[in-house]
Order: C-alpha cells, then structure tokens, then sequence
C-alpha cells in the first residue's frame, strides 16, 4: 500500500488495490462528520488552495466543503482571469509561491497534464480536480465509493461487477480515470457505449484488457444495458473545436424511462459524475428518472465530500487522529 502522506493525487494509475480499499474505509470513517452527527476539528489551522481554472460545481465545492467539515480554512481562485497565470506566469512558479501559503492544494485546469506539471513546483499535496480529457481521480474514487454502496444493497461488491460506460468516452475524463481504477478488481465486465467517433482511447481500454477483464466496444444500446451499473457521461462540449460538431453527438443515447424499462435489468444503477446537460437537444439522462430509487447520481455527488475528506485526511497523515478531535454538534440538523 502506498504511503499517502505528503503524497501529490495526480492520477489513478498511483494505486494498487489495498490503496484503494483505504482511501474507502476512510471515507466510510468520515459519514458521522459529513452527515453532522459529530464534528471534527483535526485540520484546524490549516490551510487549502482551491485553484480552479476551469468551471466546476461539484468538486470545487465539495473539496472545499470536505476541507472545513475536518476544521480546515479554504482559499478560492477561480478562472484564470483572476490568476497572474494570465500574465504568462507558469504553472512552475505559481505552484512555488502558492505552496508557500498552502497546506494542501486542489486544482483544475483545461490542459492535460498541467496539474502533474504544477505539482513539480509545489512544496506540498496536489490533488488533481481534473486536468482536461486526461483525468479525474478523486471523481473515479467517489464513483468507486458510490458503485461499493450501492452494489452492498443487493449483496454485491465490486468484484464481477457488469457496468456499462456510455456517452462521450472519448474526451470524459471521469471514465478514464474509473476504467483504471476497475482494472484493479476482478472479473469486470464493461460495456463501452459510444457514437463511433467518441469511443474510449485505446490506451485505456488496453489497461482492462491486459488485466483480464471483458471489453465489448459498441454504438447501439439495444440489448447492451443489461447491466449492474449504466455510468451516462455528458458530451464535453469544451473538448471539441467548435459547438457546431458537439452538437452532432449530443441526443444519441437519451437514458429516460422507457429505455430503462425496455433494456435495464430491475435493479440496474443510474451513475452520472454530474453536470447532466438536460437542454432538449441533449437530454442525456432524463428527469423522468428522478423517482427511480436507483438513480444514485446524488448520492453519488454526495459521497464527493467523504472521499475528498478521506484524501486530506491521508496525504495531511491525521487518518488515525479524528477520534481524538471529535466534538459535538451545537446547531440544529435535520441532515
Ligand atoms: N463531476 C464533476 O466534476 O462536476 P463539476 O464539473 O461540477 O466539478
């Protein structure tokens, strides 16, 4: 197992499975906090940098939301308009100065590779939000979380799950990332569901294939969502050259209720990492799904908070110490 503390999170290809397992268990050590049953002070004083350079609702939120439910302060920079990056400062130099006022630093950019590329500057954790098509690490966890969750509730784990990826697989970061982290397990069976044109990087179907796992590469939904889990993606709009050739791919494979009724086992799970594109054109993952009890996607998004809160409390090395910082909860909840 790898030692967290100090570590950068730059990509999933870091963890062997027992890794894996405790950025889990730790998680799962940090439902009290994150459900307001009990408080935890054991990042007091310390300090994160959220640096998003590009547009992000969930994970920008929920680090910093993990970040303080552990006593931490958080630091925002959003856009690189706001940032001396847009004076042609590097990425080097900037990590240099913002490690210096920084514990721990989260950071999204457009580019892949940029984080890793920071990272080499910065005198303490990275965590990588998401480096353009590349990758999306603490996503990969928390959909990991959520796949072990929901799979306990009918007696599965994760081991000989059946789950189909389906959407933009191409540029979706939070699929590649997951992919690898699957490979870990065994005997996965994946679906890639895809128009032809946005289908999975061969680098990354390879990474299940050479570990033994069953890899079936398709653009038809019919008689393919038979599965444990259906992972929707969204296309990545900003991934492509112009809005004109999204649009092309945009409305191919709507997951609404009558497909799920018609092609979905009873029980088959409703991931998404979020943000669905519900404009008509698109429509990925209809609203008619809301009542199903299982679309997971919130609780999903939810278990965010539990991962991120575990990945501090790793690479800051405080995972044995929350115990000892606990403290009650003084204010009404109704969480
Ligand atoms: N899933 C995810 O990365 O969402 P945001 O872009 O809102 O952070």
């Amino acid at each position: 197992m790898m030692n967290f503390q100090g570590e950068h999170i730059l990509s999933v290809s870091q963890f062997d499975r027992e890794s894996v397992s405790r950025i889990l268990q730790v998680a799962q050590s940090m439902i009290p906090y994150a459900a307001r049953q009990k408080r935890c002070n054991v990042l007091e004083g310390a300090i994160l940098n959220n640096l998003f350079f590009e547009p992000s609702t969930r994970t920008r939120i929920s680090f910093g939301t993990a970040f303080q439910l552990l006593g931490g302060f958080v630091h925002e920079t959003v856009g690189q308009e706001s940032s001396s990056l847009s004076k042609g400062e590097s990425l080097y130099d900037t990590a240099k100065v913002i490690s210096g006022y920084s514990d721990v630093i989260a950071m999204r950019h457009p580019a892949m590779g940029s984080v890793a590329e920071f990272s080499q500057g910065s005198s303490v954790p990275v965590i990588n939000g998401g480096d353009g098509a590349n990758e999306h690490p603490t996503q990969a966890l928390l959909d990991l979380f959520t796949i072990q969750a929901e799979m306990e509730r009918y007696g599965k784990g994760i081991d000989g799950l059946n789950i189909v990826l389906m959407g933009d697989l191409k540029h979706g970061r939070t699929v590649h990332s997951l992919s690898k982290l699957l490979s870990l397990y065994k005997d996965i069976t994946v679906t890639m569901l895809a128009p032809k044109e946005l289908q999975m990087p061969d680098s990354v179907v390879d990474v299940l294939a050479n570990a033994g796992h069953k890899v079936t590469i398709t653009d038809t939904m019919a008689g393919n969502l038979a599965s444990d889990v259906v992972y929707q993606t969204r296309i990545q709009q900003e991934r492509f050259s112009s809005k004109e050739e999204a649009d092309m791919y945009r409305g191919h494979f709507s997951l609404n209720k009558t497909v799920y009724e018609q092609y979905c086992k009873d029980h088959t799970v409703i991931m998404h990492p979020l943000p669905r594109d519900s404009r008509p054109e698109a429509n990925e993952l209809d609203t008619d799904l809301n009542d199903n009890t299982n679309l997971a996607i919130f609780r999903q998004a939810q278990n965010g908070v539990l991962v991120r809160m575990a990945l501090f409390a790793l690479t800051l090395g405080v995972d044995e110490k929350l115990t000892q910082y606990e403290k009650p909860v003084t204010w009404f909840t109704n969480k």
